[in-house]
């Protein structure tokens, strides 16, 4: 008799469901009154309210913390990568002298590239800075001084490799121009014992004596202390990078030449192993003629 007592018939099991879900004597809805589902729902929402208002604030004091001017971290950059023009994904510059359209590629690259050095326009957005020392233009304090004025590097000091003397850049004559740039990094100050850094190329051993001989535009191959330092794109917005070209004057034709570029800079770490292109650039120059 006392198990059938326990064992609930179907109907009575139900009849318990629906009044857990809705208790009419005790107007309780899942065992809860209305009231103390509200207080549920108030403190879940105030909960949530405070979550997310604690978010903001720290967002925003992180924020504030960020300059928009400088990177907060940039340390994969200490030393700084090299990089020519024109390029392709390889580092490959390879032509045949009596094919055209082989080298019109290279012209076309370096005409778009070096566009925006057109003397005009230069002297429209630069200025004409004094050479042979740093421009710097601090803030001071609290105040800004943004945006700062950057130096004209004109298109006429690449001289032979500057597509106006030679608007084939020497690709036809077999003697032709390679640009290298520095890449930018926010507050260098490269220098050689205080005066201007410096590119130099060689071949690499096997090739020393096929690479013939070499010009720098600008003289020397130096990147001029004026460009330096570099204060960013937001603060600095009409930087124009500093160029150095080589033209090789008496390259072995018919040959892969193995080149190697470094920016000549005492105050600049050597570049680890593990960063090829730290500080300098290696490309393979190939010239077919018949
Ligand atoms: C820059 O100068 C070159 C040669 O003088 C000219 O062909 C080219 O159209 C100029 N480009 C711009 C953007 O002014
Ligand atoms: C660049 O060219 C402009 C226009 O010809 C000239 O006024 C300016 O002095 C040149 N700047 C430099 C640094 O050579
Ligand atoms: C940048 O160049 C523009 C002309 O294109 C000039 O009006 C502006 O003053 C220059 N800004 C700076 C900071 O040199
Ligand atoms: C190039 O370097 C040589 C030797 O270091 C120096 O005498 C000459 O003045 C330099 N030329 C320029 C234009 O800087
Ligand atoms: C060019 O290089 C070749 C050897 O590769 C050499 O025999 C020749 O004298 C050089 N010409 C000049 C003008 O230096």
């Amino acid at each position: 008799m006392a198990k059938d007592k326990d064992r609930k018939t179907c109907g009575e099991l139900f009849g318990e469901c629906k009044e857990f879900l809705w208790n009419p004597r005790t107007h309780e809805f899942l065992g809860r009154t209305a009231s103390s589902w509200g207080l549920i729902l108030l403190f879940y929402l105030a909960f949530y309210i405070f979550l997310a208002g604690l978010f903001i604030l720290t967002m925003y004091i992180m924020l504030q913390t960020l300059d928009d001017y400088k990177p907060t971290y940039q340390d994969r950059l200490a030393t700084p990568g090299m990089m020519i023009r024109p390029h392709s994904d390889s580092l490959e510059i390879v032509y045949s002298v009596e094919k055209t359209e082989s080298w019109d590629l290279y012209v076309q690259a370096l005409n778009k590239f070096l566009a925006p050095y057109n003397d005009s326009h230069q002297a429209e957005t630069n200025d004409n800075c004094v050479s042979n020392r740093y421009f710097i233009q601090e803030d001071s304090g609290e105040v800004r001084n943004n945006p700062k004025r950057s130096c004209q590097f004109n298109r006429t000091m690449l001289d032979e490799c500057s597509g106006i003397t030679d608007r084939y850049y020497g690709y036809r004559d077999r003697q032709p121009c390679i640009l290298i740039k520095f890449n930018r990094v926010i507050g260098l100050l490269p220098g050689i014992n205080g005066q201007s850094p410096y590119v130099s190329c060689a071949a690499k051993k096997e090739d020393s004596d096929k690479i013939g001989e070499l010009v720098y535009f600008p003289p020397n191959g130096t990147f001029n202390l004026m460009y330096y330092p570099y204060y960013g794109k937001k603060a600095q917005v009409n930087y124009s990078q500093p160029l150095v070209a080589v033209k090789f004057m008496n390259i072995t034709s018919n040959a892969d030449i193995n080149i190697e570029c470094k920016i000549n800079a005492n105050n600049i770490g050597p570049g680890s192993e593990r960063d090829k292109f730290a500080g300098r650039v290696s490309f393979k120059l190939r010239i077919n003629t018949n």
